[in-house]
C-alpha cells in the first residue's frame, strides 16, 4: 500500500519542489495528492502525469476535511498572507487529527523556537498539543526571494532596495528544501524532530549584489536603505501594508546580525552539501535578464 501524501501550497515555492522531488525519488511508495485552490489552473502548472489534485482552500473548512480524508501524511505550510493561526490553521490540524493523520511535516522558520509571535510558534505549538506526530521544517531565508520578491527591482533597476544595512543572512535554496521535505514526508525516522535547514552561505547584501554582478555581466548596486525609505517605497509601489511590515520585520532581524545563523541538519538529510548562492544565481539568471 502506498503512503497517501497531502501536500499544501503545492503551487506555492516550497510545495511544488516537495512534490517534484516526491514523485521523482518515491513514486513506487507514495501517493502524492496537491491541495490546491483552484484544481484547473493547478493542473496547468504542475505537470506530474501521476499526481492527484484536491480542492482545498483553508478559508473553506469543508474543503479542509474533505481533502484529508484517508491521507496518511500531511504537508502543511501557512500561505504568508492568513496570519490569523486560530482561525485558518488550527482547524486544519484538529482536521488532520480526526482524519486520523499519523504524520505532520510543517514548513516553519529558522528561529522560530525564541520567538513567540510568529505565527509558525503558535502552529508548532497546536501539533504538539493535539499530539499529531510532527517534523518541524525551520528554513532560513528563502534565495527564491530573490528571484520572485525582489526580481524587478534587481531586473529593471539593477539595484537591491532590502533594509538590512551590513547585517548578513543566511540563504536556502528553495529546491533543497522541497528535496528535504520529500525525504521527511517518505521517511519514518523523522518523527517529532525540528530541522533547522540552512544554506552553506551566510553574507550581507553588498556580497549578494556583487555576486548578482558577476553573475550577470553587470553591476549590481545594494542601495541599503534605511526602514523608513524602504516601506515608504513599498508603500508607494502599492505593496500591502501587512506585508510591508512582515518584510520589513524580516529584514530588521537581518539587520540586527540575527539572519546568518547555520545548522548542519539540511546537509545530514540531503546528504550533500546544501546548493550555493552562486548556483542559485546562475540556474535564475534568466530571472533577471
Ligand atoms: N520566504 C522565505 O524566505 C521563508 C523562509 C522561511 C519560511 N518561510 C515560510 O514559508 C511559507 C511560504 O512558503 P512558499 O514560499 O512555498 O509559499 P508561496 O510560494 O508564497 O505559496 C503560497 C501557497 O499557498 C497557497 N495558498 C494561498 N492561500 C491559500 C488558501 N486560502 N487556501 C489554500 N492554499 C492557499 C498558494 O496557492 P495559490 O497558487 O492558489 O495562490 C500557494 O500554493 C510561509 O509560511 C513562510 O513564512 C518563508
Amino acid at each position: 500500500m502506498k503512503t497517501k501524501i497531502l501536500v499544501t501550497g503545492a503551487t506555492g515555492n516550497v510545495g511544488a519542489a516537495t512534490i517534484a522531488h516526491l514523485l521523482a525519488q518515491y513514486a513506487g511508495a507514495v501517493e502524492v495528492t496537491a491541495a490546491v485552490q483552484d484544481v484547473t489552473r493547478a493542473r496547468q502548472a504542475l505537470l506530474h502525469p501521476e499526481l492527484r489534485f484536491v480542492r482545498f482552500n483553508f478559508e473553506d473548512l469543508s474543503t479542509v476535511k474533505a481533502a484529508l480524508a484517508g491521507m496518511d501524511k500531511l504537508f502543511l505550510l501557512r500561505p504568508p498572507q492568513l496570519a490569523d493561526v486560530r482561525q485558518y490553521l488550527e482547524p486544519v490540524v484538529l482536521a488532520a487529527k480526526a482524519a486520523g493523520v499519523k504524520h505532520v511535516v510543517f514548513l516553519s522558520l529558522q528561529g522560530v523556537e525564541h520567538n513567540k509571535l510568529t505565527p509558525h510558534y503558535k502552529v508548532e505549538q497546536i501539533i504538539r498539543r493535539e499530539g499529531l506526530p510532527y517534523t518541524f521544517l525551520r528554513p532560513s531565508f528563502f534565495m527564491q526571494n530573490l528571484s520572485t520578491t525582489h526580481r524587478a527591482e534587481i531586473a529593471e533597476r539593477s539595484e537591491i532596495f532590502i533594509p538590512a544595512g551590513r547585517g548578513k543572512t543566511n540563504f536556502v535554496d528553495v529546491r533543497d528544501v522541497g528535496e528535504a521535505a520529500a525525504r521527511v514526508l517518505a521517511g519514518e525516522n523523522h518523527l517529532n524532530r525540528a530541522y533547522e535547514l540552512t544554506g552553506a552561505d551566510a553574507c550581507d547584501y553588498y556580497e549578494v549584489a556583487a555576486l548578482l554582478g558577476r553573475t550577470l555581466g553587470r553591476p549590481i548596486r545594494y542601495a541599503n536603505p534605511s526602514v523608513v525609505r524602504f516601506c515608504w517605497r513599498k508603500w508607494r509601489e502599492g505593496v500591502p501594508v501587512p506585508f510591508i511590515l512582515v518584510m520589513t520585520a524580516l529584514y530588521m532581524v537581518a539587520r540586527l546580525g540575527k539572519a546568518a545563523g547555520y545548522a548542519p541538519d539540511l546537509q545530514v538529510l540531503l546528504g550533500r552539501v546544501p546548493t550555493s548562492l552562486a548556483q542559485f544565481a546562475e540556474d535564475y539568471r534568466d530571472a533577471w535578464a
